[in-house]
């Protein structure tokens, strides 16, 4: 595959769809179970020629235990019915092992698949592992096996097995790493599974434990809230609540710092979270800073849009990255789905700060750019008001919308930078037919 990642931006005019791939960048912080999805993405998405994907694909694989997936992708890569010896050893190796751990846990999940048992065991870790050693004979050593029986159920690709043993591990263990690493594994299965209330829910534990080690080296630590930054976009942008979240984690300050140190590129999706998310205006004025203090170190068409609009007040320029955000959303994994949120929101942006700068708009002149009538303008504009997006007033007698006071949390400063900036140039007509058509 290509290398990609925080590439230099081209003019704003064309684009190459493989500049913008954040595939490559964000896989190094992923669990390679979890790469799977982004690399089927990609390969339904044609970026990429199809072999090169399927190779990754197998290379990905052949560190896992899933081995009938890597002999289609062998078979389908290499033309043929064959399978190689070294895979079905590799199989056996699998099943024999996945056996032996079977047998070693057996006494547990016979304990735990009764119902009646599981409500005996207490809040207190300690004092379950005296009652299960004293009343069932299960010790230390079994409830061990079950951490590596959910590791190997996951490497398999069992993702519902590796769940539920990892559920029961976490519950009895009292080894403080091991629980942690649980947790990581638990919320790598739930998002393979798609559970995201799960996903979410394990993700906020997993976050308390990380705070909550602070003894951990430094460069652990950041790379831990690196990681659980980019496993988080999987819930966050599937969560009806994920755009919320996002923001919340990702501005907090020890990840924004991890976010600043390792990962800039995660701008892209704290970009587009608080651009979509209308009802945490409060929070774009840190963004702004934060992509401005980057912009050296990352790039692409989303940050480089806000940044025209809120740092330069180059409302050409907003527009003409906004152009290019389309196709960038489009070729993301994580974003597809909300690429009409966000053009729709970026788009009604972009016009509010024009109107916000120049706080008084001709109607007949704004009509004339948008080429509408005049009537039609004036309705577009009262659908707007009415729908909250635009807090102004039409002065139906002069024939002008006259903007209200601050709705925006963008800084003052810049305002008045943009009010003595010639801003006629600013095509306003595409953004509007944007706002329309949406
Ligand atoms: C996953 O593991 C469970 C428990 O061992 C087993 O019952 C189930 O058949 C496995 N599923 C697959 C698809 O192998």
């Amino acid at each position: 595959m290509a290398s990609l990642g925080a590439a230099e931006p081209a003019a704003a005019s064309s684009a190459d769809p493989l500049q913008y791939d954040l595939t490559t960048v964000v896989a190094k912080s992923l669990d390679r179970h979890l790469v799977f999805p982004l690399l089927e993405f990609l390969s339904q998405k044609q970026l990429y020629p199809a072999e090169d994907i399927e190779s990754a694909k197998l290379e990905l694989i052949e560190k896992t235990n899933m081995v009938d997936y890597a002999v289609d992708i062998y078979q389908g890569l290499n033309q043929t019915d064959e399978v190689p010896d070294s895979l079905v050893a590799r199989r056996q190796e699998v099943v024999n092992k996945l056996r032996t751990l079977e047998g070693q846990v057996k006494t547990i999940t016979d304990f735990l698949s009764n119902a009646d048992n599981v409500r005996l065991l207490k809040q207190d870790k300690t004092q379950n592992q005296a009652f299960l050693q004293s009343e069932f004979g299960i010790g230390p050593d079994q409830v061990d096996a079950l951490y590596h029986l959910a590791k190997w159920n996951f490497e398999c690709g069992n993702y519902s097995a590796a769940a539920e043993y990892l559920h029961h591990y976490r519950s009895l263990s009292t080894h403080p790493d091991r629980c942690v690493s649980a947790l990581w594994g638990k919320v790598a299965a739930d998002i393979l599974l798609q559970d995201f209330e799960a996903a979410m829910e394990d993700l906020l534990k997993l976050k308390d434990l990380l705070d909550l080690d602070t003894f951990a080296p430094v460069v652990k630590q950041l790379q831990s809230r690196s990681w659980l930054m980019h496993w988080s976009l999987f819930v966050f942008f599937n969560h009806e609540n994920g755009m919320n979240a996002l923001i919340d984690l990702f501005l907090q300050d020890r990840y924004l710092t991890a976010l600043q140190l390792t990962g800039q590129h995660l701008l892209r999706y704290l970009s587009i979270a608080v651009v979509i998310n209308k009802r945490r205006r409060n929070v774009l004025k840190d963004l702004v800073r934060v992509i401005q203090q980057e912009q050296y170190e990352y790039r692409d068409p989303i940050t480089e849009f806000l940044r025209c609009l809120f740092v330069e007040a180059d409302f050409d320029g907003a527009q003409a990255w906004l152009a290019q955000c389309e196709e960038v959303l489009d070729n993301d994994f994580f974003l597809v789905a909300a690429k009409e949120a966000f053009m729709d929101a970026a788009r009604t942006f972009l016009f509010e700060t024009y109107c916000r700068v120049h706080q008084q708009i001709d109607l007949a002149e704004l009509a004339g750019q948008l080429g509408m009538d005049r009537e039609a303008t004036e309705k577009w504009i009262v659908n707007l008001i009415r729908n909250a997006r635009l807090n102004a007033k039409i002065d139906a007698k002069a024939g002008t919308v006259v903007m209200q006071t601050e709705t925006l949390g963008a800084n003052d400063a810049l305002l008045e930078k943009a009010r003595g900036l010639s801003v006629r140039t600013f095509s306003l007509a595409n953004t509007l037919v944007g706002i329309l058509k949406a």
